[in-house]
């Protein structure tokens, strides 16, 4: 048994347009993780900036964001919803930890090749950097359980070692200071569900995405039914009907995906989907699928354009959110500063 309470963080970064891989992949358990663990949910704004940003767009995106948190029915009188600048203990704790990290470490960073691309001598340090803020977010909790989507495993596992390093590197001073033999425990991801990775709609192959040029390719959630239904209708399959058997679906991207955002809807597993739904055409499971979505979509999006109206009562959840996360960090960050010798 660990000594540190379970305590659930994550963030999500504020980019307008959440789509239904957002909603899948994290908001949804998000909501789930609710009924067993004390939860954070944060808008990491800092995040945002990493790779060039208008201000107005962020201002936006984060009350947007925000809003799809509590419109998919994030309690925030029950658990904590704010936007990661209010907390300015981010920001200070990532500084410690920047000593903390080795180069090589960073430098092994897939998500950082991948947004550097070619030219890496021009990429912000922030960007480089971006794990760390990552770590700290978490740390500066001591959250225990991190529900992420699996592109965010290398991520967690830098945390869960710079972690292991601080405490290592200042184990007397940590026991010194009354905290045993470790300060931070070593964050868990959550990486599970039939649809942690939503693709594409049309290439099974690639993730959605909202950077994806077409707009066929994904599902928004302000989606109106309409909108769902063409779509879907228009989203790539192949000739053949749906398997009765996951094995069925191998090599078969496309009808993969659509069973795995069914089954991801519905709680199901896809065997469940496939023992139920196998043997049927494409155009009746894609039917079946559209009324799941729209079913699922409607009162989420309902309830953003109602907040979508109301900006002030957004901007005071995520206030008073970050008034109740600073009261978590403060004393934690205070901590960190006596373990090295910090004079405050
Ligand atoms: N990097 C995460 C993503 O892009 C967002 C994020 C920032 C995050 N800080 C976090 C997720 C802390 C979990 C915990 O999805």
């Amino acid at each position: 048994m660990s000594k540190f309470k379970e305590l659930v963080f994550s963030g999500v970064q504020p980019t307008g347009n959440l789509h239904l891989g957002n909603y899948l992949g994290a908001l949804k358990r998000f909501v789930e993780m609710q009924a067993t663990h004390p939860c954070i949910y944060c808008v990491v704004d800092l995040h945002a900036m990493t790779t060039g940003h208008d201000p107005a767009t962020l201002k936006s995106a984060t009350r947007e964001v925000s809003a799809a948190f509590l419109a998919c029915g994030i309690d925030p009188a029950k658990n904590i919803v704010f936007n990661q600048s209010r907390v300015p203990e981010h920001a200070e704790l990532a500084w410690a930890l920047d000593c903390v990290a080795r180069m090589g470490w960073l430098n092994r960073m897939t998500q950082f090749k991948e947004k550097a691309g070619k030219d890496r001598e021009n990429a912000s340090v922030g960007l480089f950097n971006y794990p760390v803020l990552m770590a700290a977010d978490i740390l500066v909790y001591r959250a225990t359980h991190v529900p992420v989507g699996d592109d965010q495993k290398q991520h967690l596992e830098l945390a869960r070692d710079v972690a292991q390093k601080f405490n290592n590197d200042f184990a007397e001073s940590i026991a010194e200071n009354g905290h045993g033999d470790a300060f931070f425990p070593l964050p868990e991801p959550l990486i599970q569900g039939p649809a942690t990775r939503v693709m594409s709609l049309r290439d099974g192959t690639k993730k959605m995405s909202k950077s994806d040029p077409s707009e066929y390719s994904l599902i928004a959630i302000m989606d109106d039914a309409d909108t769902v239904a063409q779509k879907i209708r228009k989203a790539k399959t192949d000739a053949a009907p749906l398997p009765s058997e996951i094995a069925g679906l191998s090599n078969r991207p496309e009808a993969d995906n659509l069973v795995g955002i069914f089954a991801g809807l519905n709680d199901q597993t896809k065997d469940q989907v496939l023992a139920e739904q196998g043997g049927a055409q494409f155009s009746a499971f894609k039917s079946a699928l559209t009324e799941l979505i729209v079913a699922k979509l409607a009162p989420i999006r309902a309830e953003m354009i109602r907040l979508a109206k109301a900006p002030d009562h957004v901007d005071a959840v995520l206030a008073q959110g970050g008034e109740r996360a600073r009261e978590i960090a403060q004393p934690v960050w205070a901590s960190v500063k006596d373990i090295l010798g910090l004079v405050r």
